[in-house]
């Protein structure tokens, strides 16, 4: 099965999950439908959603409304994340298209993002279970302290690697696992395996940041929607360039000093400081430890008592995807 056959599997969830999205974030306030289509119709994969999809289908649930409103509450989190993080980073282009903090300002950005957290708290109003309101409530907490301790460890080169994947758990893994948990929450699966969904999702998280990061430095504009570069000009040290700060010489690791501070590096010193990674291995040290994680993930969720093993390759099928986009667009060096 591949990433296109999945969502084909999925197609009658997802144009219901469409649906559902632009209806939950109506409001008589122009502003808020208009950049909410704006964001909608820029595209995404809604990885998220279709976790929580896949993860309740291995349990053999249909989709119902409840099943549905989790899916928003989990994009619509994803989609403040995105709204903030923009703003703090500064950026100008995501997915291809300008960015709401580019095109209708920062204090617009934050409070798009601020309705979309406060829908997502209404839509989580409706559910009784207290383990489900508290999963995702404590998720929201982490992704926060995920984009503090990212924002306070900006253009800082001393930090360690655990440092760096603390905040890749924080700021994309938790969701991504709370996505995979509530699949089992939502379908009263057994405590073992909602603990084995969770780890799954954890480490699923892990690899899908660090391919993030991997392809921040090596995957093609087409592919990210944003030029190639954009965490090294934002101030971001990511595990690539940290292996490589941490095994060069003494002249490199000067210039990286110095590009570090600089938010208007030139196309030709990214260049070179990509030529550095690829040299140093730092790319292939990155995807070493993102395809490790996936692997750990693949096979913890095997061990799930499983009731639907078509999901079960479904979901398989996306670990593999998230892995091999980078692969099947550019062959590592
Ligand atoms: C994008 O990562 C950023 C995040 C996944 C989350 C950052 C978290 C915050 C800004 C806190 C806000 C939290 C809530 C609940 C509103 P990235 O920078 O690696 O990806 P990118 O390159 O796509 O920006
Ligand atoms: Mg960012």
């Amino acid at each position: 099965m591949d990433f296109s056959e999945v969502t084909g599997l999925l197609k009658a969830d997802l144009s219901r999950l469409e649906k559902a999205i632009r209806e939950n974030y109506k409001s008589d306030i122009p502003l808020i439908p208009g950049i909410g289509d704006y964001l909608v119709n820029g595209g995404g994969k809604r990885m998220r959603p279709l976790l929580l999809l896949l993860s309740s289908k291995l349990f053999g649930a249909e989709t119902d409304d409840r099943t549905i409103r989790h899916c928003c509450v989990v994009e619509y989190i994803h989609s403040a994340t995105l709204l903030h993080d923009d703003v703090v980073d500064a950026t100008t282009l995501r997915r291809g298209h300008e960015t709401v903090n580019s095109k209708w300002g920062s204090d617009a950005s934050i409070l798009i993002g601020d309705y979309f957290l406060s829908r997502a708290i209404l839509l989580l109003a409706n559910d009784c279970e207290p383990k489900i309101i508290q999963a995702i409530a404590q998720t929201a907490r982490t992704l926060v302290e995920g984009g503090i301790l990212e924002f306070t460890n900006a253009r800082k080169l001393d930090v360690t690697e655990e440092l760096i994947l603390d905040v890749m758990y924080r700021k994309t893994a938790s969701i991504i696992s709370v996505s995979c948990r509530l699949g089992a929450l939502l379908t009263h699966a057994d405590e073992e395996s909602e603990e084995l969904l969770t780890s799954f999702g954890d480490d699923f998280g892990m690899a899908f940041q660090l391919m993030d990061d991997v392809m921040d430095y090596d995957g093609t504009e087409e592919l990210l929607g944003k030029p190639a570069g954009t965490d090294l000009k934002e101030g971001h040290v990511t595990l690539p360039l940290l292996h490589l700060y941490q095994n060069c010489d003494r002249r490199l690791r000067k210039e990286i000093e110095q590009f570090i501070k600089r938010p208007d590096l030139s196309q030709k010193e990214l260049e070179y400081i990509i030529e550095r990674l690829r040299e140093a291995k730092s790319i292939e040290y990155t995807l070493d430890k993102a395809r490790a994680y996936m692997d750990r993930a693949k096979k913890t969720v095997r061990n799930a008592k499983i009731q639907s093993p078509k999901y079960l390759e479904a979901l398989l099928a996306v670990a593999d995807y998230i892995i091999e986009r980078h692969t099947a667009a550019k062959p590592c060096a």
